[in-house]
């Protein structure tokens, strides 16, 4: 089979790793990629929104199977565009339709679905310019902490979490008066503060049953001890120890079931990954967003820990046989740490040389994923906030994550930081 993979982060990286390993894999290739990926497939130089160009290589190629990894292309409607031209009908294309891609890309759509179909989350209401006033009576008589929460795709910028109403007008004003976001802020959802620990549960669908294929925990503060500001996420650790069978059971039950069964009961074409981002709230499950895509870092872990044959799982997602697939876990522990450059997440500088790759790689027990970094010449160079991850695994937890800081230890570029507290509340 043929592969064209969609995106250039750590999660690609770690993808391409991943299906790379499996005999039905003959050809991969990588839109745009990264110096990682080119070590494991073939770069092309175009980029994920472009998909006349991408078209052409799925054909020239003759690609079977596309994996999209972030989510702009998926909102933007790459399922549909090679679903609906009679020359790529054929490809099975990993990612949800535009249509059920709101799930990730409207956070109004997602709730009004989660309401629907009665899957618990934090209670909520939406704004826009015609019902301004009542937002803000809205936002007066609201306890606080309260989450306010731009509708659109905002570059992971768009939910703040005010611990005052001065703070929330504020915010809430920018929003819709002066279009912080753009579209994107038009429509503002308000909702309340859930209390508890964040993790990530991950499945793959074909719209009908699904897989549950992973789960994790993700540092996203920048800081130890989960202070400062918010990141794209900074480490993970995979299985998390209180994701135990109770409790994953209540999320199956409450969460994965009625959402898939909601999927299917609205039509909406839906074959590919769901990221569950939930709160833990005492021991109950609830649902802070949904996502049409795998996480990055997440993914550095899940897939590690993935004992099955990813190409063979995303072609059941195709051919129907998905639920006759056997999920199976390695048995260690598995702990990522991402190195990011020096400012992020605000300004940093790019274009320094990173040594020390081979090194870190041969550490046993370890993968280097490549998120933020570019060529210059032969030279590997920073050209992100987040530049790469690496993955371990260990008996423990804590030994997994130990062995993951030990081989990001062989790595250096100026300004190189990374969280040496990742899974400090489990003893690592
Ligand atoms: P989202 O883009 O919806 O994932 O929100 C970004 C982050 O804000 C989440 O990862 C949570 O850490 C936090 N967050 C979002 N919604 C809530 C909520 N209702 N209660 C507490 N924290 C939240
Ligand atoms: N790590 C969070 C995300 O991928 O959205």
């Amino acid at each position: 089979m043929n592969i064209l993979l969609i995106g250039a982060g750590g999660r690609e990286h770690a993808l391409a790793w991943k299906m790379a390993q499996s005999h039905h894999c003959d050809h991969l290739l990588i839109a745009p990629g990264n110096p990682g990926t080119a070590s494991i497939g073939t770069n092309l130089d175009i980029q994920v929104n472009d998909f006349n160009a991408l078209k052409v290589a799925v054909l020239e190629n003759a690609i079977d199977m596309i994996v999209v990894g972030p989510e702009d292309p998926l909102v933007n409607g790459i399922y549909d565009f090679f679903a609906k031209d009679a020359a790529t009908a054929h490809v099975n294309v990993i990612g949800p339709s535009a249509e059920a891609a709101q799930l990730e890309g409207s956070k109004a759509f997602s709730k009004h679905f989660m309401q629907r179909h009665h899957i618990p989350t934090a209670s909520y209401a939406e704004f826009t310019v015609d019902n301004y006033t009542q937002g803000v009576d809205y936002i007066k008589a609201h306890p606080l902490p309260i989450v306010l929460k731009a509708d659109g795709l905002a570059a992971g910028k768009g939910v703040i979490i005010a611990l005052t109403q001065e703070e929330a007008l504020v915010s809430f004003e920018e929003m819709i008066q002066n279009k912080q976001f753009g579209e994107a802020s038009a429509k503002v959802v308000i909702e309340q503060f859930l209390e508890g620990i964040e993790v990530s549960v991950f499945a793959l669908t074909d719209g009908i049953s699904y897989q549950i294929i992973g789960h994790a925990k993700d540092y996203k503060r920048i800081g130890e001890g989960d202070t400062g500001l918010n990141t794209g996420g900074m480490g993970c650790v995979s299985p998390v120890p209180f994701m135990d069978k109770t409790f994953m059971q209540k999320v199956e039950e409450r969460i994965i079931k009625p959402t898939i069964q909601g999927i299917h009961a609205e039509n909406l074409t839906y074959k590919g990954f769901v990221f569950f981002g939930l709160m833990n709230c005492g021991g109950e499950p609830y649902v802070i967003e949904y996502n049409c895509r795998l996480g990055d870092p997440e993914t550095e872990v899940i897939l590690p820990r993935l004992q099955t044959d990813l190409v063979s799982l995303l072609a059941a997602a195709d051919n129907g046989t998905l639920e006759d697939v056997n999920i199976e876990y390695h048995a260690s522990a598995f702990a990522t740490v991402m190195a990011v450059s020096g400012g992020y997440p605000g300004n940093y500088k790019k274009n320094f040389e990173i040594l020390g790759l081979s090194e870190a790689a041969t550490v046993p027990g370890t993968l280097v994923f490549q998120a933020g970094t570019g060529f210059e010449g032969n030279t590997i160079v920073t050209k992100g906030g987040r530049v790469l991850t690496t993955t371990a695994q260990g008996y423990t937890l804590q030994e997994a994550v130990k062995n993951a800081q030990n081989a990001l230890s062989k790595i250096h570029f100026e300004g190189m930081y990374f969280r040496k507290d990742i899974g400090y509340e489990f003893g690592a």
